[in-house]
């Protein structure tokens, strides 16, 4: 249910359609920054209001899982100003928020290429996962330093290894086995993968798991992304009639 705050959405949604797992590529902090004259970090920091507007949202509605992309394995492509500052920003925010976090039932769980980042950071993560790790509100998964290529390729070298030391037969590759073998094993698929900031691509994003989700591609920057863009998200999301191959029914 959409809090007493949030603006009247067209139709009221239906609690029992709501997606389970909301994806977001949280994109557009530097044009909202250099729309204002200011320098893209400040808008990689007003990013992070928006982080806080999307988990309260997405609790209040009842999506039970919001995965969102911080940084991608290809964003080390950045100026080392750049990419100093975003890792600065995890850290503090990690360190900043665990309590609240916490407090609100939130579990957390980082996932990405996680060794290329400073080991103090790894400590944090570590930190705010088991200090969260009882949270059933919302299950917040964040991709850092993530990308779908990658994980793809984990997961097929995880298998082989297997394979090599006896313990999986080749025919046993399959599906689910490698499915099992990703940062998001056992969760459910995305059902609603929003990205804001005007582009319409996936930029390495939950390349496999994002086979049926529902693509919705907004053109607010995500530092102006607030609960009516989700209420407003999940109403189109509960519009569409999802398929997976089969017919269209009557
Ligand atoms: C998304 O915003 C944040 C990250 C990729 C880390 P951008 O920094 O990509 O913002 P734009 O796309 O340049 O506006
Ligand atoms: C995708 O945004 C990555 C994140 C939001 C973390 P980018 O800004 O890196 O994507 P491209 O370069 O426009 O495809
Ligand atoms: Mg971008």
């Amino acid at each position: 249910m959409a809090s007493r705050n949030s603006p009247p959405s067209p139709a009221p949604l239906d609690p029992l359609r709501v997606p389970s797992h909301v994806a977001i590529i949280m994109d557009g902090n530097g044009r909202w920054a250099s729309s204002r004259g200011l320098p893209r970090f400040a808008g990689h920091r007003a990013g992070v209001g928006a982080i806080r507007r999307a988990i309260a949202s997405c609790r209040d509605l009842g999506i039970r899982i919001l995965t969102l992309y911080a940084f991608s394995t290809e964003n080390w492509r950045r100026s080392t100003d750049e990419v100093g500052m975003l890792m600065g920003l995890l850290h503090e925010r990690l360190v900043a928020e665990a309590e609240e976090l916490q407090r609100s039932g939130i579990r957390v769980r980082i996932f990405g290429d996680l060794g290329a980042i400073a080991p103090e950071t790894r400590a944090q993560i570590e930190r705010v996962e088991s200090m969260t790790v009882e949270g059933h509100a919302l299950l917040l998964n964040i991709a850092f330093n993530y990308g779908g290529r990658d994980e793809i390729a984990r997961a097929a070298r995880t298998l082989a290894a297997r394979v090599r030391d006896g313990q999986f037969e080749v025919e046993q590759i399959s599906e689910p086995a490698l499915a099992e073998c990703l940062y998001t094993a056992g969760l459910p698929d995305p059902d609603l993968l929003i990205r804001t900031g005007g582009e319409q691509r996936l930029s390495n994003f939950l390349l496999w798991q994002a086979a049926y989700a529902e693509l919705l591609f907004l053109d607010v920057y995500w530092p102006d992304f607030d609960r009516h863009h989700l209420v407003a998200a999940v109403d189109e999301y509960q519009r569409r009639q999802r398929r997976f191959g089969g017919a269209t029914s009557a």
